[in-house]
This record gives C-alpha cells, sequence and structure tokens, in this order.
C-alpha cells in the first residue's frame, strides 16, 4: 500500500544498528508525529503513543496476530499457528493447554527453589566481587531455570541462547540480522519437532503435560511441536535483558538503589519500572484485518501494524517525566512491557519471579554497584546488554 496525504509518516529506518543503539529520539518522533506513523522503510504502521498502543492490542477483531507478529512473510508463516500467532478460539484453546502452569499460584511451589538459586548466585558473585553482570547474573539464573521447567532434554541447551536470540531477530524487518536468524530458527524448531517425536522430556515439566494433552487429543502433533518452543523461545532473552537492565540502571541511579535498599517491598514495583524503562521486547506486529483507524489515521485491510511497546512507555502523555527512572513510580504497574490484554505475557509471573529474587539477594549485601563500560548486544527485538563489567560494593 501506498501512503495518503491524512497519514503521518516517518523516512528513517528504525532498526539500523544506530537506531538499535539509540533508539528513544526515533521513539519521541513517532509519538509527536501522531497515533499511527508509516514507516516508509519497512511498509508498517507503528503505534507508539501509550492509549493508542493498548487500544490495538485491546482490539483483538481488527488486529490480528496471526500473520503479523513479525514484520517479513518468511518468520510469520514459520510461526503461524503458535499461541503468540493465532487468534480467537485457536489462541484461546492453545493458551488455555499451557498458560495455567505459569500463574503466581501455580508457581508458587517454585517460589523456594528460584530464591535458593538465586541467593547461592548472588553470594558467589559478591565473594568475587567483580564480574559481568549479563554472562555471570543475568543469564545464569534464567539458564538454570526455565529449560528445566519446560523439560527441555540435556543435550541442545549449548544451542539454547543463540536460537531464542535468532527467535526474536526473525521478527523484525527481513534485514541482514533476519536472515541470519531464519535458519537458526529452522533448527530450533527441528530440535523440537525431534522432541516431540521421540518424547525425549524431563518428567513432571511444562513440556511433559504439553505430550500429555497431545495423547489426550486436545491438541495436533503440529501444535505440540508449536508449543514446545512457544514458552521456551521467549522465556530467556527476555528475562535476561530485564536484569541486565536493572544493574545497569541501579549503577548509574544509586539513590534508586538505595531506596530499594531501605524498602524491599519496593522490589516488584522497581521491575515494573525497569520493564517500562528499558522494555526488553521493543515491539510486534499486528495484521489489520479490517478497513479500521487508529485515532483517527486511516488503516486500510491487510496493513501491517507494529505496537511499539517501547516508546508506549516512555510517552509523557501516560506517564509524567518518563524519561526519569523512578522505583517509586505509582503508575509503573501499567507499562506495557509485558503486553496487554489477550495475548499479554503468558510467562510474566516466572519473569518476574527471577527478577524479583536476584534484586532481593542483591539487596541484602551489595550497596553500590560500580559500572564499567557496557556493550549492547544488537536485536531486531530485544533490548539487551551484551557484557556489563560491574564490581560490588558491600560497605557501608
Ligand atoms: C521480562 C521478561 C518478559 C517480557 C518483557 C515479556 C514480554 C512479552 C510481551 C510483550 C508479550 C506480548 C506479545 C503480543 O502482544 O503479541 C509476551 C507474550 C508471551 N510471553 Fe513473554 N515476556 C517475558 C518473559 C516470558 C517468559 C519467562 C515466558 C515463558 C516462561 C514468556 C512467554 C510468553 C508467551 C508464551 C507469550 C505469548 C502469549 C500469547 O500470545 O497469548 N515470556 N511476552
Amino acid at each position: 500500500m501506498t501512503s495518503t496525504a491524512a497519514v503521518p509518516t516517518y523516512q528513517a529506518d528504525i532498526y539500523t544498528d544506530e537506531a538499535l543503539l539509540e533508539p528513544y529520539e526515533h521513539y519521541r518522533a513517532l509519538r509527536d508525529l501522531g497515533p499511527a506513523v508509516w514507516l516508509e522503510a519497512h511498509g508498517a504502521f507503528a503505534v507508539a503513543r501509550y492509549a493508542d498502543a493498548r487500544a490495538v492490542l485491546a482490539n483483538t477483531e481488527d488486529f490480528h496476530s496471526a500473520n503479523g507478529i513479525a514484520l517479513n512473510e518468511p518468520a510469520n508463516s514459520a510461526i503461524l499457528g503458535c499461541t503468540l500467532a493465532s487468534d480467537g478460539e485457536l489462541h484461546a484453546h492453545l493458551r488455555q493447554v499451557v498458560a495455567h502452569r505459569l500463574t503466581p499460584r501455580s508457581l508458587r511451589p517454585m517460589r523456594e527453589t528460584v530464591t535458593a538459586r538465586a541467593d547461592e548466585l548472588v553470594a558467589g558473585l559478591v565473594e568475587r566481587g567483580s564480574f559481568d553482570a549479563v554472562a555471570d547474573l543475568a543469564r545464569a539464573l534464567p539458564l538454570s531455570i526455565v529449560p528445566d521447567f519446560i523439560g527441555w532434554p540435556q543435550e541442545g541447551r549449548e544451542h539454547l541462547l543463540r536460537w531464542a536470540g535468532a527467535n526474536f531477530d526473525s521478527f523484525g524487518p527481513m534485514n541482514a540480522r533476519a536472515e541470519r536468524a531464519l535458519p537458526q530458527c529452522g533448527e530450533m524448531a527441528g530440535f523440537g519437532a525431534e522432541i516431540v517425536r521421540t518424547g525425549n522430556v524431563l518428567p513432571g515439566s511444562l513440556g511433559a503435560s504439553v505430550l500429555e494433552s497431545r495423547d489426550r487429543g486436545d491438541i495436533t502433533t503440529e501444535q505440540t511441536m508449536m508449543l514446545m518452543l512457544d514458552y521456551l523461545a521467549p522465556s530467556l532473552d527476555t528475562t535476561i535483558s530485564a536484569v541486565g537492565s536493572a544493574i545497569w540502571l541501579f549503577g548509574r541511579f544509586p539513590e534508586q538503589w538505595d531506596l530499594v535498599r531501605r524498602d524491599p517491598g519496593l522490589i516488584p514495583n522497581a521491575v515494573n519500572e525497569v520493564v517500562r524503562y528499558e522494555s526488553p521486547i521493543r515491539a510486534f506486529g499486528r495484521l489489520a484485518v479490517h478497513d479500521t483507524e487508529i485515532d483517527g489515521v486511516p488503516v486500510p485491510a491487510g496493513s501491517r501494524v507494529l505496537v511499539v511497546y517501547a516508546a508506549a512507555n516512555r510517552d509523557e502523555r501516560k506517564f509524567p517525566d518518563p524519561d526519569v527512572f523512578d522505583v517509586t513510580r505509582a503508575d509503573a504497574v501499567q507499562q506495557l512491557g509485558f503486553g496487554y490484554g489477550e495475548h499479554g505475557c503468558a510467562g510474566q509471573a516466572l519473569a518476574r519471579m527471577e527478577t524479583e529474587s536476584l534484586l532481593a539477594a542483591l539487596a541484602r549485601s551489595v550497596t553500590r554497584f560500580e559500572l564499567g563500560e557496557p556493550e549492547r548486544a544488537l536485536n531486531n527485538l530485544i533490548r539487551a546488554l551484551g557484557s556489563l563489567p560491574v564490581t560490588v560494593h558491600t560497605g557501608a
């Protein structure tokens, strides 16, 4: 489709290395241009204002996830029919097969394990004094918790981080990052299919219950393969991003760390504020299935619509002083970093548990994070640090 005079347009490619390193000025420009802005470089509308982003996420009649999540056709075809990329009854059915295992109540028995692992990990790192907050802290906990929870076999785990990163890269426009990623997504899908064929999952795990659903005839074999990856693919890089960003932010804003140390009851809100301020997933797409409009901007059927959570979370129309990191912010809980509505993150209770446990363990002993030079890991969707040298201080 072509843009019309009534539709604000934006020329810049928001997926270049430079734009991924410094995205926030692009987000501001998009918000200021209008409720929906035609991205010339990507052939899609961007929705960057909070109220409009939330309205699009809530409007599952007009905006579909099937064929809509990614900005390119090969990726949309590859994931068609998974929980993330399905709509209506099919989506509700797939979600009901698994999501009940991830509610705060079902996860309660895991809290002890997660807390114990977080405590042990942090004690070792505090003892060392200096470490890499990404490799040694942010990656270590999810990798020690999530694959077991999903029931992924030991063999193949060494590929998980590469595959999970590729999965997110593949959802961008068809740039070099997405091109490199697609074959790796194929490898992950092949491995998932093999697990379903052989039934090689850990007993009692989420994966085992997905196989039981297949055996009962609740889901097809193809849906079983999708569900095996549905929960693993988004569960690592996202949480790793949140934990890495948290350390980076508390290092830069030590007075915020003092608030958390003085009142650890603030930790759940601090996690919301980290996810608001440095949204781990920048955006997911939707497909407009009817002629519609976004706050007056006409959106023809067949258009791609990119909901930019990371821009909505910095919208001054919603959050006062949005560029200030403030763990006491009363409305941080309204951030859209975990999505909103029917497709809102199914794994957020686990992600919150992991992040909160690490921050709680750190708050008991660390008084200051002294940051070295951070290095960004560039990904089409994930806002993350590749490494963050840090020295922790424990004295007064
Ligand atoms: C800080 C960590 C995380 C963030 C920021 C995050 C973010 C998101 C977002 C923005 C969505 C919405 C997708 C949409 O609107 O189309 C989503 C969906 C989803 N997330 Fe997460 N996520 C996180 C951790 C996890 C974890 C740990 C798991 C699994 C254990 C997980 C599993 C899922 C699944 C299965 C969906 C699809 C839900 C659906 O389509 O119904 N996520 N996540």
